[in-house]
């Protein structure tokens, strides 16, 4: 059994370089992993520093590189590989910056960085940010319209996607489990700025559902997601675009904090992209937001805010090296934004310092929850030393130290569905923030849904008998035609009904899930036979033998939907 790196010391691995791609077949574990974990952590975050001829200002800014923790039986392998785009192969070739970071950059001539404003294919696509999936595209993503898909089991990097809207996207956007579609955010810098709340269904380019002009943008990094409103909260560290061509030094140093603006914050519906409310609060810098929802005619926003944007200074080289403390530290807000206008209130939740909050997201995204976990604030010089911490929104706040910790910037993720090294193939069962959000659905629609699906089933029993009554009386070409809609309705039923389970997305996907998911196929398909049937038999032998036999159909159909419904499992809220 091997450690990834045998030499550091606590807690600091995340910042040290990592230059050597490997796999490892069996990490070594301390105690003992729960049987049913199964599945894959991916991540991705900056790994080099050091390009030969340039070493960069800032953390945030290393090379990204992809991790891969398989566990399985309870085993944990390991792989690692760059993520090889544009930004990657300009500094291998070059050893140096081909493409302007957060907080480095190359040197460039005034005019090709005033032409990197406008011309997106000069924007990096060093995606050291986070992780997401739309359909069965892995993507990682930084803080650029480009985001790069690549393959969740080697790690291979496959292609660097076409521009999305804007030039600043958030690298964290929402995924709504129901339709798959990512929910996000850019903000196109220019003569006239924007903010531009977007949608992008698997397959297909993104949307804009809104515009909202802006002279001076805010620096955004994530945003809050409930189950009708999108909410944007645009601090007061802000940027004339203008300066981004002329100033040195990476993206961030042409941001400036302006605390006596205030924080805008913009309530937008989800769906249509309608502004609901716009609100304003004092200065507050926040680089992600933990959760909301809705209660009582407000949100409740719960956000890990700054009191200013010192933290970003603390993660400059020189910083790391002094041990600097600068900036507020962290503190767990709640919001509540009253959406018929009025004055928003702030309370701190708990009194420990939490960053990089994540929630059960697929249970609990845009409703009421109460735990999130997090990494703390450490004993010696910040987050190079990093407890776990839970946070419990109701009572406060219960730190774990780590024997051992990788500080990873921001993402995480299981895919659906993978291959361990140790040559085992297995399904997740653990979505995180990024893959199988669930926005939680209320009883009134979860009670439609399943009603459009049993109206939808009937009305499938009725076409599939009376195709077995045209084959007895007319011909069985006809018949078989007549199916074809029947078969696409049941279809249907089982999407709607699908989509009105609660327990929906937290499924394991598991054998066992796979097995069952087969029965609910060989189960629809019998039903639909059954139902043939008791239309023939209504012609042919009389309908006093078709009732039954529709029954049958009827109870068999009923099976198909038991196994294709998800088993929830334990998991935390
Ligand atoms: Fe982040």
């Amino acid at each position: 059994m091997q450690t990834i790196a045998q030499d550091t010391g606590r807690h600091q691995l995340g910042f040290r370089p990592l230059e050597q791609e490997q796999q490892i077949e069996r990490l070594a574990i301390e105690g003992q992993l729960p049987p049913w974990l199964s599945g894959s952590l991916l991540r991705t975050g900056p790994s080099k520093w050091d390009l030969g001829g340039q070493r960069l200002n800032h953390w945030f800014d290393g090379l990204a590189m992809l991790h891969r923790f398989s566990i399985c039986d309870g085993e944990v392998s390991y792989g690692n590989r760059f993520l090889r785009g544009k930004a990657f192969r300009a500094a291998e070739q070059t050893g140096r910056l081909g493409f302007q970071e957060f907080a480095s950059d190359p040197c460039r001539s005034l005019f090709r960085r005033l032409a990197t404003l406008f011309v997106t294919p000069e924007i990096t696509d060093n995606a050291a940010i986070n992780i997401t999936r739309l359909g069965e595209q892995y993507m990682a993503m930084t803080e650029s319209p480009m985001p790069v898909t690549f393959d969740p089991q080697t790690l291979q990097t496959l292609n660097v996607e076409a521009p999305r809207p804007g030039t600043l996207p958030t690298a964290h956007p929402h995924r709504d489990p129901a339709s798959g579609e990512l929910i996000g955010y850019t903000t196109k810098l220019g003569a006239r700025s924007k903010y531009q709340l977007f949608t992008q269904a698997p397959g297909r380019r993104p949307r804009v559902l809104k515009s909202i002009a802006v002279q001076e943008p805010a620096y955004m990094h994530s945003f809050a997601l409930t189950e009708r409103y999108a909410v944007l909260v645009a601090g007061p560290l802000v940027v004339k675009p203008i300066e981004l061509a002329l100033k040195r030094g990476g993206l961030i140093k042409s941001f400036h904090w302006k605390p006596d603006r205030g924080t805008q914050i913009y309530v937008l519906d989800r769906h249509s992209g309608d502004r609901i409310a716009n609100l304003e609060t004092d200065a507050l810098f926040c680089f992600h937001h933990i959760n909301a929802f809705e209660r009582d005619g407000e949100i409740i926003m719960d956000l890990v805010g700054y009191d200013d944007p010192g933290v970003i200074e603390r993660f400059y080289w020189d910083a790391i090296d002094a041990g600097s403390r600068k900036g507020a530290p962290p503190t767990v807000r709640r919001y509540r934004l009253p959406l018929s206008g009025g004055h928003v209130t702030v309370e701190q939740v708990a009194d420990c310092v939490i960053e990089m909050p994540r929630i059960n997201y697929a249970r609990c995204n845009g409703g009421a929850y109460r735990y999130a976990y997090g990494i703390g604030d450490g004993p010696s010089s910040g987050w190079e030393s990093t407890p776990i911490v839970k946070l419990d929104v109701e009572r406060g706040c219960q730190s774990f130290s780590t024997q051992s910790g990788a500080v990873l910037i921001c993402s995480c993720l299981t895919p659906r569905r993978c291959r361990s090294a140790l040559g085992h193939t297995f399904l997740t069962t653990s979505p995180s923030a990024s893959t199988a959000s669930s926005t939680p659905m209320n009883k009134a629609e979860r009670l439609r849904l399943r009603a459009a699906a049993t109206a939808l089933t009937l009305l499938s029993g009725a076409v599939m008998m009376s195709a077995g009554y045209v084959g007895h009386t007319e011909c069985w070409i006809t018949a078989g035609f007549i199916t074809t809609p029947g078969g696409s309705l049941i279809l249907a039923a089982f999407v709607l009904a699908r989509k009105g389970d609660p327990d929906d997305h937290t499924v394991a996907r598991t054998d066992s899930h796979v097995a069952r998911r087969g029965g609910s196929i060989a189960a629809t398909l019998l039903s639909g036979g059954v139902m043939v049937l008791a239309g023939y038999a209504g012609s042919a032998w009389g309908w006093g033998l078709a009732a039954p036999l529709a029954t049958v159909g009827g109870l068999v159909v009923g099976v198909a939907f038991a196994l294709n419904r998800p088993r929830a499992r334990a998991s935390t809220q």
